[in-house]
């Protein structure tokens, strides 16, 4: 299974300042994961460095919408609102809804601390899963 939090490691330690934040991921199972987040990197980046199983196949360049989130209402107001580009890859997801966004395209502020993001199961990549268990 995954640890509860993972730290970022190299990218924090290198940065002294940088305030730890936390970031919540509800996995499609309902299993829900405590990481921790520095501002200024994007939500994928840090699931991918705590170990969630995401597959963001194109490694965050906004493509290839494999990195589907939905993000609660109560913190979508919080978020800058989806630019052109990343609407028209959100309309490209099937089970896409209002509260949609790729995570790779979400980046971690001060104000975003405890941020809930719910990824979703076609973004899910059952190989690295399988190698977590
Ligand atoms: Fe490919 Fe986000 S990682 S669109």
């Amino acid at each position: 299974m995954l640890n509860d939090v993972e730290t970022l490691g190299s990218a924090a330690s290198e940065t002294e300042e940088v305030p730890l934040l936390s970031l919540h991921v509800q996995l499609p199972g309902g299993d829900v994961h405590k990481i921790e987040a520095a501002a200024g990197f994007n939500a994928m980046e840090l699931m991918r460095a705590a170990g969630i199983p995401i597959k963001a196949e194109c490694g965050g360049a906004g493509v290839c919408a494999t990195c589907h989130v939905r993000v609660p209402d109560h913190w979508s107001d919080r978020l800058d609102t989806p630019d052109d580009d990343e609407h028209g890859k959100l309309d490209e997801i099937p089970s896409a809804n209002d509260n949609s966004r790729l995570c790779c395209q979400i980046r971690m502020t001060d104000a975003l601390d405890g941020l809930h993001l719910e990824l979703q199961a076609d973004s899910l990549s059952h190989h690295h899963l399988d190698a977590a268990e």
